[in-house]
């Protein structure tokens, strides 16, 4: 997969991509994530990319030109699935919208700033919008890595286990079983008993139950979706 991010501070996007399991992704081949300055897009002698609203109001709009070259030159070179603006005011990012988006080939992640992009960009060339959350941040990158971060690490030949992306929170609309790992008692916290007991069935069984009861206590809402 390759993913595209669009943005005016390439800077805030240089170190997301560089640890862990995308660096990893991208080692292997399975991720490129490449990261594009708007800036060289910018229009006259000073590179400008926002201006004033028409109409009034207060805050700079992105310009629809320096982000209409930068979209169509990398349409020129491939096919991509998604254009996706990053907004506050997108559809809502969850683990199926990951999911979905882990199986497609080419993405663009444009990220917006000030007010905002023109409206024709949004009418013309984004496929899909994103927000990460109801809250506003600064600018489009933080959210876009989020995104990138829960998509790369849902590429199939990613993590090393398979299985452990699926075990996730989420994956079956059920947030993840509590996990202990050595010493089996500090400070007299001990780790419950079943999970010494090398019994895997008993074992599968108490962390679908532990599954069960703390979804009900945190997220309840995720059982009632169904
Ligand atoms: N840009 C600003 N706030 C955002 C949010 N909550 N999600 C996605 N992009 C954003």
């Amino acid at each position: 997969m390759r993913i595209d991010i669009i943005t005016l501070l390439p800077e805030l996007l240089e170190s997301p991509f560089r640890h862990s399991i995308l660096k990893r992704a991208q080692e292997k081949g399975r991720l490129e994530v490449v990261v594009h300055d708007l800036r060289q897009f910018g229009l006259g002698k000073h590179h400008q990319l926002d201006d004033y609203a028409f109409g009034g109001g207060a805050g700079m709009v992105m310009m629809v030109e320096p982000i209409a070259q930068c979209i169509e030159s990398l349409q020129a070179e491939r096919r991509y699935d998604e254009v996706i603006y990053m907004s506050p005011d997108g559809d809502l990012f969850n683990q199926p919208m990951a999911n979905r988006l882990s199986l497609k080939d080419n993405l663009i992640l444009l990220c917006g700033h000030y007010k905002g992009v023109d409206e024709r960009v949004r009418e013309h060339f984004i496929t899909m919008e994103i927000s990460i959350g109801d809250y506003v941040l600064s600018g489009g990158e933080l959210a876009a890595a989020v995104v990138v971060d829960a998509i790369g690490r849902l590429i199939p030949g990613v993590l090393n286990d398979e299985s452990s992306a699926l075990l996730d929170s989420f994956q079956d609309d059920l947030v993840a079983p509590p996990v202990y790992t050595r010493p089996a008692d500090f400070r007299g916290w001990k780790v419950p008993e079943v999970l010494l007991s090398g019994n895997f069935p008993q074992i599968e069984e108490w962390r679908l139950e532990q599954s069960i009861l703390r979804t009900r206590q945190r997220r309840p809402n995720l059982l009632d979706e169904e």
